[in-house]
């Protein structure tokens, strides 16, 4: 189904898309589904208690962490939808070209890497509309348990590892031409990830090193965060650490804080209340309209991203790497002792490069950097777009 508005109302978050601009300066795009059966095996955690009690959320997760640890692995089978937008690079038509899969962070969704215009129409911070410049196809995907896709057991069915065969489906269809008569194979294939997309990502080129040709790493959490040394960094830094998410988010099962958008959304999945507490990804230059358009358009997250970690060293893949993080991202930590650590977390990559998202936090692609950041990326990876004869304006 191909949305047929864009952005002309906060009330209809998700189906925001620039779905049908076509004009010589913008991509076409359209959704795309992909379902597939996958088998994986996941942590066997007993179920959560009631959680739509005051507090309930915040006492339980930190169980449910400890609980993940001891929790017998088990085989689980699913027949799972993952919804996508796809837009296609200039020039090619309806032959290959390179392509980009984009995933999203926790409480995201695939308009992540479209939101061009909260508030006043710009495309600077859209993803999707500057690697169609550079001559690039994307596709935003709705991971597993978000958005458009499926959303099956919050807990059991939205761990890491089912995320990761979802996508190994996905990245075998694409090169092999039956994901969607949509997309041709393509040329290249890259996979982007923004906070818990980029440890998708880590962990999936890990797990399929053979998957796809370039890792690009967005608001990692290559840190303390990350990281079973995180007290040690942080008195050697003789730093507090920082308020996270689950300091005093307000959770809630989004079916009861947002009816109107969550209805019938098992308990599991999570939203929070607290307008104040998104403008944690915010930090330095950015409009300071944006943290509240971003709470308004929440998505929920599921409790199995409390599985959210993985292993934190990569020695299998051997494309290239290209991690981008705000220097002000409080869930990476920036500094050049944690950007020397991530280098050696990947020591067979082919190269590895870190780009410097100036007076960022952790949303790179929502701060006033986020056209000069993803200059700095794309500059990395090369311009695709074909020096075709140029088009009319107007047609395509
Ligand atoms: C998934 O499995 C079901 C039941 O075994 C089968 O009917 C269906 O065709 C499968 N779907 C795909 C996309 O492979
Ligand atoms: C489950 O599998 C993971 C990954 O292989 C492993 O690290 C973990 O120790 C296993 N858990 C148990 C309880 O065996
Ligand atoms: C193409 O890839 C899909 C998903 O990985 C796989 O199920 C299918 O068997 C493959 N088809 C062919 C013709 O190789
Ligand atoms: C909301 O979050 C902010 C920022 O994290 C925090 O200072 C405030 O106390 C929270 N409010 C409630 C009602 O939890
Ligand atoms: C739109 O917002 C961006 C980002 O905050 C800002 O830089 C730009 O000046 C604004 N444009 C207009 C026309 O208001
Ligand atoms: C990132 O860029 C800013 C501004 O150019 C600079 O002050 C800072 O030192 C840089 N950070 C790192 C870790 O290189």
């Amino acid at each position: 189904m191909l949305a047929k508005y864009c952005l002309s109302s906060l009330a209809l978050p998700a189906l925001c898309c620039n779905a049908v601009a076509v004009s010589a300066g913008k991509p076409s795009c359209e959704e795309v589904h992909f379902t597939y059966n996958i088998t994986s095996t996941i942590a066997n955690v007993s179920p959560p208690p009631d959680l739509s009690t005051n507090e309930a959320i915040t006492s339980y997760l930190p169980v449910l962490v400890q609980n993940l640890k001891t929790a017998p692995n088990v085989t689980r089978e699913g027949g799972y939808t993952l919804a996508g937008l796809f837009c296609k690079a200039p020039n090619h038509k309806k032959q290959s070209s390179p392509l980009q899969v984009l995933a999203h962070g926790s409480s995201y969704t695939k308009d992540y890497w479209n939101r061009a215009a909260w508030g006043n129409m710009t495309v600077e911070n859209s993803w999707q509309q500057f690697a169609y410049e550079k001559g690039y196809s994307t596709l935003a995907i709705d991971r597993l348990c978000y958005g458009a896709s499926s959303h099956p057991d919050p807990l059991l069915d939205c761990q890491l590892t089912t995320s990761i065969e979802t996508f190994h489906a996905l990245f075998g269809a694409l090169k092999n031409g039956t994901a969607s008569p949509r997309i041709p194979i393509p040329t290249e294939l890259a996979f982007v990830g923004h906070s818990a997309g980029s440890i998708t990502v880590s962990n999936f080129v890990e797990a399929y090193p053979n998957d796809v040709d370039t890792a690009i790493l967005t608001g990692w959490p290559s840190g303390p965060i990350a990281n079973i040394g995180a007290a040690e960094y942080y008195s050697s830094h003789n730093l507090t650490p920082p308020a996270t998410p689950p300091s005093q988010p307000a959770y809630a099962p989004g079916a009861i804080a947002f009816p109107a958008r969550f209805r019938g959304l098992a308990q599991g999945y999570i939203a929070s209340r607290n307008a104040s507490q998104r403008k944690i990804g915010y930090s330095g230059r950015y409009d300071h309209s944006y943290p509240f358009l971003d709470y308004l358009t929440q998505s929920t997250f599921p409790l199995g991203e409390a599985t959210y970690t993985g292993v934190l060293s990569f020695p299998a893949f051997r494309g290239k790497v290209i991690v981008a993080t705000g220097e002000l991202d409080s869930f990476a930590h920036a500094d050049l002792d944690v950007i020397a650590r991530t280098r050696g977390r990947f020591p067979s990559a082919s190269s590895f490069h870190w780009v410097n998202g100036t007076q960022s936090g952790h949303l790179v692609n929502y701060h006033r950097s986020a056209h000069q950041t993803y200059q700095k990326v794309f500059a990395l990876l090369g311009n695709r777009r074909h020096a075709t004869p140029q088009q009319v304006p107007g047609t395509q």
